[in-house]
């Protein structure tokens, strides 16, 4: 259908997205680099865009300022440490979270938050860690900290094909912790895999069964709000340029104090410390979150995360949010009326096909007339010709993913056994080679600066793929290795 035909048809579908408009002015102006040059951006969950006002008060700050090292007192030392410190408590009012709860730590991105915990976090024997398979690999490897330290780990399974955690398998894990002991529970707020919004119910639930409770809200925090002061999960974990695109290498680690008393840094750095003797071999640490943050602070950037969490509530969370549901909404309506001539679905979306409890990330395969599966990286190269950004492979997740395929540890374990050196590409040919699942998949998601447009092109170039043949398609001329791209053997 053409472009302003399906518009009309999409707001009869979805009246409240006119609530949404100014962000389509938003989009004219402060991104209107995506229309001069034609691009479809669909991949906010690897990260979003940036405004043009944030980088020119960033510079502004930037040109105005005499920024020095913050460990010092002089004045050009006193003055970043002023902007480190206003953005910090920014972070925090951003979450609502008070001060006398939460501390904040600025990390490098999520991951770094995420490896501090791991780090840190004191696992033992008789304690456990505990994480839905639904989890980014930086969560997923935080069991080698727990396995190292002798804690038992556990994952707790999903149910396809929705991709939600199965609650009463989740309830007798939760079970097994001893209170005495110190377990962590980990999971996404919202899965960057399927979409899915977990409970936030279950960081409470969790906790009264004696579990710290570690919410990674990377996925979820830049299209919903979260409330500290309504869900106290110990330990939060956010990277800023998913919330707003700029600045990239800036995360953050927010504790809940009573959780900060129980990490015990595996070692000291520069910036870590009140005191360090060489000849006593001893050392203080310095108190809250000046014992987490190792050397120097990205310290040019940082100001930067507060005009970002400005620009943020400017819009409002809330018609970001909106916005996202209605796209999210018909796309998934579109994809999945999608056929083949012979009635085939031309389709397969993974996790929930309704807005109910979900974000605007969309997982998919295409398969031919045949049900045979399109190769994912054929498509992205298409629709790199396209000017359409989107994401393949298995997104850092590979639990969703096993799940969601109904890939059995057997047909893993043979790629595993097939020798060292094993890849997501190895892999994908030995399932190739014996069937039809697939290792990877295609991610579309959607962010604040998404506009109708952008969601029709993708409907469009889906349709492309009506009566196409996997051989039909071609093959793809570049090959991806540990979510690393290379073309042409380079
Ligand atoms: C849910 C989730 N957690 C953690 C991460 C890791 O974020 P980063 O790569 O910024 O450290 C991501 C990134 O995609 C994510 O989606």
């Amino acid at each position: 259908m053409h472009l302003e035909n399906a518009y009309a048809d999409f707001l009869t579908r979805y009246p409240t997205y006119s609530r949404t408009s100014a962000l389509d002015t938003l989009r004219a102006t402060e991104y209107r680099r995506l229309d001069d040059q034609r691009q479809a951006y669909l991949d906010y969950t690897g990260g979003s865009l940036y405004a043009e006002s944030q980088l020119r008060k960033h510079m502004e700050l930037l040109r105005k300022g005499v920024f020095g090292n913050p460990h010092s007192v002089n004045p050009a030392s006193a003055a970043t440490t002023e902007h480190v410190e206003r953005t910090r408590r920014s972070v925090l009012r951003y979450f609502n979270a008070s001060p006398d709860d939460y501390i904040a730590i600025f990390t490098l991105n999520a991951t770094g938050a995420l490896k501090l915990v791991g780090e840190s976090y004191p696992f033992a024997p008789g304690g456990r860690y505990l994480l839905s398979f639904d989890n980014h690999n930086s969560v997923n490897g935080i069991r080698e900290f727990a396995r190292a330290k002798g804690a038992a780990f556990d994952y707790a399974p999903l149910v396809a094909p929705h991709l939600r955690l199965d609650r009463s398998k989740l309830d007798s894990l939760l079970d097994l912790a001893d209170p005495m002991q110190d377990n962590l529970f980990a999971y996404p707020a919202q899965s960057n895999f399927s979409g899915v919004k977990h409970p936030l119910e279950l960081v409470s639930q969790a906790q009264s069964k004696g579990w710290d409770v570690l919410l990674d809200a990377a996925a979820f925090v830049p299209t919903s709000r979260l409330d500290l002061a309504a869900v106290q999960p110990d330990f939060v974990t956010v990277s800023f340029y998913k919330m707003f695109g700029y600045p990239t290498g800036v995360g953050a680690l927010l504790v809940r104090r009573p959780a900060l008393a129980k990490l015990k840094r595996p070692w000291f750095a520069g910036g870590t410390v009140n005191f360090v003797s060489v000849q006593a071999r001893a050392h203080e640490l310095a108190p809250n979150e000046a014992a987490f943050e190792d050397g120097t602070l990205n310290y040019l950037s940082i100001p930067a995360v507060e005009i970002g969490l400005g620009h943020l509530e400017a819009i409002g969370l809330e018609t970001i949010n909106e916005r996202v549901r209605c796209l999210t909404g018909w796309l998934l309506e579109e994809l999945v009326a999608l056929r083949h001539s012979n009635a085939r679905p031309m389709v397969r979306v993974y996790g929930p096909v309704t807005t109910d409890s979900r974000g605007g990330t969309v997982t998919l395969n295409f398969y031919d007339p045949e049900g045979h599966l399109l190769d994912y990286r054929r498509v992205e190269e298409l629709a790199l010709n396209e000017g359409i950004s989107f994401r393949t492979g298995c997104f850092c997740n590979p639990g969703a993913g096993e799940i969601a395929e109904g890939l059995t540890r057997e047909e893993i374990q043979e790629a595993i056994d097939e020798g060292p050196g094993v890849t997501l590409q190895s892999f994908q040919r030995l399932l190739r080679h014996r069937g039809h699942k697939s290792a990877g998949s295609i991610r579309v998601s959607f962010g604040l600066a998404t506009n109708f447009a952008d969601a029709h092109r993708f409907r469009e170039f889906a349709a492309t793929f009506r009566d196409q043949s996997r051989h039909a398609i071609g093959e793809v001329t570049f090959d991806i290795d540990a979510c690393r791209h290379t073309r042409d053997g380079s």
